[in-house]
Formats: C-alpha cells, structure tokens, sequence
C-alpha cells in the first residue's frame, strides 16, 4: 500500500473540486466549441441538429466522460497506468492515447499562435480587402505539398505558444493547470459573452440566428448527421484520448465525480450554444452587409475564424473590440485544452520512468515544441495541419474510443466495478442504464460512424489532397499511433507502481 501512496503524492493534485471543475471545463472548452460547433451544426441541419447533438451528449458522452473518470479516480494513474492497473494487457490503449496527444498538440499550438497573431491584426485590420488571400498568401504562405521555408509571422507566436506552455506544464498540476485554468476560464466566459452581446445587437444578426436555428429535418435521416454530432461530443468534451483519465486521478479520494461530470458537460455544451448564437448573428451581420444570403458567407474549420471573421471586424462597428474579444477567446480556450492534452504525455512519461515534473516537462515538450515549429511555421503548415486534424479526430480518437469501451466492457468486465467505485460518492447513481450505454450503444454507434467515414475517405481523397501526403500525414500517422501503443504497452514496469496488486490496495484503501 506504501508504494501506491507514495507514488500518489509525488504525482501531484488538484487543490480542491472547484479547481478540478475549472480544468476539466478548460480542457473542454476549446478551439473545437468556437469555431467548429457553429459550422457543424449548420450542415447538420441547423435547429434539427440539436437533436442527434444531444442525444450524442447525453448517450455517449457523458457516460464515455463518466467511464474516464471511474478510470482515472480508481485506478489513480495515468492513461497507461489506469489501464495496466485494470489490466495489464490494456495498458496499450493508454500509449495509444498518449500517442494521439501528441499528434494533436503538435497542430493545436500552431492554430493558437495564429489566433494570437490575429488578435493583433484585428488593430489594424492587416487583411485589407482580401482576408482569404491575406491569410493563404501574406500570412501563411502556403505552397503546394510540403515545404520548409520558415514564416517568420508564425514561428514567434508559435514559440511563444511553447514558452507559456512549458511555463504551465512545468508549475505542475495545482500550480500550472490548475492555476491557469481557474483565471482563464472566467475571463474566457467574460470575454465571450461580451462578444456574443455585441454580436446579437449587429444589424442582421436576427438572419443569422434564423439560419442557424430553423430546423432541417431531412438532415436526420442522414447518417453523416448522426456521425458528425458524436465526432463532434467526443473531441469537444476531451473523452476517449485519455485526458480525462489523467485528469481525474489527481482528484481527492472522497469527491463526488459523477455530479462533477454533469456539471462539466453542461457547461461544455451550454458554451458551444453560446459559440453558435454569437458566430452566427455575426454571419447574419456580413451577409446582410454584403447583400447576400447566410449561406453564401458560412465557411467551416479554419476559414470560418481566419477568413470570414475578418471580413466582419473590418465591416461592423467596434470591429476592433470583437477581434480581440473572439481571438483573445481562441488563445484562452485554445491554452487551457493544449495543456490537458500535453499533461496526458507527462503524466504518462512520469509515471512510467518515475521522473521529476520539470524533467518529464522538458522531456515531453522541446521535442513536441520542435516538431510543432518544424511542421507549422513553414509554408506547408495549413495542408499539414488540414490532414492531420482530420485522420487523428477519425481514426485516432473514434477509434480508440470503440476499442477503449470493448476492452473495459467486454474484455476485462469492469462496468460494475468502476460504477460501485463512482456511486460510493458520487450524487448521480449508475445502474444497468449506464452498462447498456458504454458497453453497447456507444461501440455500436461508434463503429457504425466510423465505417460510413472509412468508406467516404476511401473513395475520395480528403480534401483532394495528393495521395502521399494523405499516406504519410493522415493513414501513415493514424497506423504510428497504434503501432506506438502495441509497442509502448509491452514494456516493463519499475519496481513500486503497484501495477499487478492495485486492486486489493485500492479496496483496502477505500474501506477504510
Ligand atoms: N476539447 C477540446 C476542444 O474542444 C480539445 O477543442
């Protein structure tokens, strides 16, 4: 039992609930609740999306959230070390894991360096007459295929991006994460809502809102729908890539998860709807300034924020303030998940090699920091970026997900364990509903989605993009993640991280 609590206290903890409450809302809240929310909802049919979005929330992903956080807050380690702790032979679905934050730290941090290059664009409305081009030829200088050329404009914020995480990171779980989330999170919903105010008082914001809203339900016979809004859940609430795993086990004995999870998800989903109200009322705004329908100036992923937002600074009143109130709202909420998503590397690197927190930092971080700079401060960047966010959402973190519930459900048969262990304290009781949910409709509606996406991807290429990039950058990345967690998972562990007799500790632990 000795080595278990020791191991714990050198790992390091949230101070309180509250505080918990604020990183995993930080960790959710992100860059995929801004811009991606808004844009996916329209396609998927407006108001009649609501629909799959909250059955998706309510089947899928506050359960899937509950699963991390049985695994996390019993198993008391990180992603790997939860699931060797479960069992031994699933240790690999935590490198995996690992291996898809890495992946996704990589892109996340440069789009957070373009957003803080923006907030300082929106002064002086550097984009002119042409925010596409500004933002293509001026700014990132893309080229065809990959290219090293070095963009000046994006490597110092990217590095600074770095510098503030390795900062963060370094401080440890209370100091760095902890601490930062608890500022930023407020000034994050402050600044947001007063952008969402200025947004819905623009002339045309109504035409905006109408578009986003009025209902299409032809769009629920559609299984891209259904698929979209679960893709949608998972990466917005952080389940399914092991961060909620890490996070959780660095949350007191006795607190009430199940109640935290709830209000967690709430909170995830009440501010995406405030994302859609205030992108969309600014889009109403631009179509009606540019005497166009709503549906001719929506653009999804990274145009809608760096292209069309643009157009709207430089068209409405005040434009500079909703500049630096949307874009400062993007490096806030883009910080926050790029910390949760790094700590599942670090927390992993130290429980396996038991190192010191700055040591493990630094170990984790210059080489992501110079992976990051070498691939998205180049002209190749945006391509790179494009490819790799697609693969790694689909075939990284949906994938991982199936497999990662089969395992606990069917393989180790650990749903009642993990329930009994949330229910001794948690304010929200998990029954037989929870088993149905996690051990059967989840795989099945996960694999079903992902087989429609198998099939899209086969038969055109993503984003027209040559075959080899997609090779390299989407399959050949996606294929490194699960080699890495096969391989990762076999190694030893050191003397004293209690993988094989955590059980009867934990038992012991919890009856007394
Ligand atoms: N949950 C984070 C986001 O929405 C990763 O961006």
């Amino acid at each position: 039992m000795a080595a278990t609590t020791d191991v714990e206290a050198r790992r390091g903890a949230f101070s309180s609930r509250t505080v918990f409450i604020f990183a995993a809302i930080g960790s959710a809240v992100g860059l995929g609740n801004i811009w991606r929310f808004p844009y996916v909802a329209y396609e998927g049919g407006g108001g009649a999306f609501m629909i799959p979005y909250i059955v998706a929330l309510l089947v899928a992903g506050l359960p899937f959230l509950l699963m991390d956080y049985a695994l996390g807050h019993r198993f008391r380690g990180s992603a790997p070390l939860a699931f060797a702790r479960l069992r031994r032979w699933t240790e690999g679905i935590g490198w995996w894991q690992v291996a898809i934050c890495l992946a996704i730290a990589v892109y996340y941090a440069a789009v957070i360096a373009w957003s803080i290059r923006y907030t300082g664009f929106s002064f002086t409305q550097a984009w002119g007459d042409d925010p596409e081009s500004f933002l293509i030829k001026d700014f990132l200088q893309v080229s065809d295929g990959v290219s090293f050329t070095v963009v000046p404009g994006v490597l110092v914020p990217l590095v600074l991006v770095w510098l503030a995480t390795i900062v963060i990171m370094a401080l440890g779980v209370q100091k760095g994460i902890g601490a930062t989330s608890v500022v930023f999170i407020p000034v994050l919903l402050l600044a947001f809502t007063a952008l969402v105010v200025q947004a819905v008082m623009l002339p045309g914001a109504g035409a905006g809102l109408d578009a986003l809203f009025t209902p299409h339900w032809a769009a629920l016979a559609e299984p891209a729908v259904w698929g979209a809004a679960f893709g949608q859940i998972f990466f917005s609430l952080s389940v399914g890539f092991g961060i909620m795993i890490t996070y959780s086990s660095y949350v007191g004995r006795k607190t009430d998860m199940t109640g935290s999870g709830l209000v967690v998800g709430f909170s995830n989903s009440g501010f995406e709807l405030l994302a859609g109200i205030g992108v969309f009322a600014a889009l109403g705004f631009l179509a009606q300034a540019n005497g166009v329908h709503v549906t001719e100036v929506v653009e999804g992923g990274i145009g809608l924020a760096f292209i069309v937002f643009p157009a709207i600074i430089s068209e409405a009143p005040a434009g500079a303030l909703i500049g630096v109130l949307f874009f400062g709202s993007l490096v806030l909420a883009g910080i926050t998940s790029l910390v949760s998503i790094l700590e599942v590397v670090i927390s992993a690197v130290r429980d396996k090699f038991d190192l010191t927190r700055v040591r493990a930092t630094l170990l984790v971080t210059v080489p992501a920091a110079l992976i990051s700079i070498a691939f998205f401060s180049t002209a190749s960047g945006l391509n790179v970026l494009d490819i790799v966010d697609h693969f790694v959402n689909q075939y990284g973190i949906l994938l991982v997900a199936v497999v990662s519930t089969i395992a606990v459900a069917w393989g180790v048969r650990a749903l009642p364990t993990l329930a009994a262990h949330l229910n001794r304290t948690g304010s929200l009781h998990l029954g037989r509903w929870w088993y149905v949910l996690v051990g059967g409709v989840i795989p099945v509606a996960l694999t079903y989605i992902l087989v429609q996406q198998l099939i899209a991807d086969l038969r055109t290429p993503y984003g027209g993009f040559p075959t080899w990039m997609l090779a390299v950058f989407g399959w050949g990345i996606a294929i490194a993640t699960i080699v890495f967690g096969l391989l990762a998972g076999r190694t030893r562990w050191r003397e004293g991280t209690a993988v094989d007799d955590f059980d009867a500790d934990q038992d012991r632990q919890e009856a007394a």
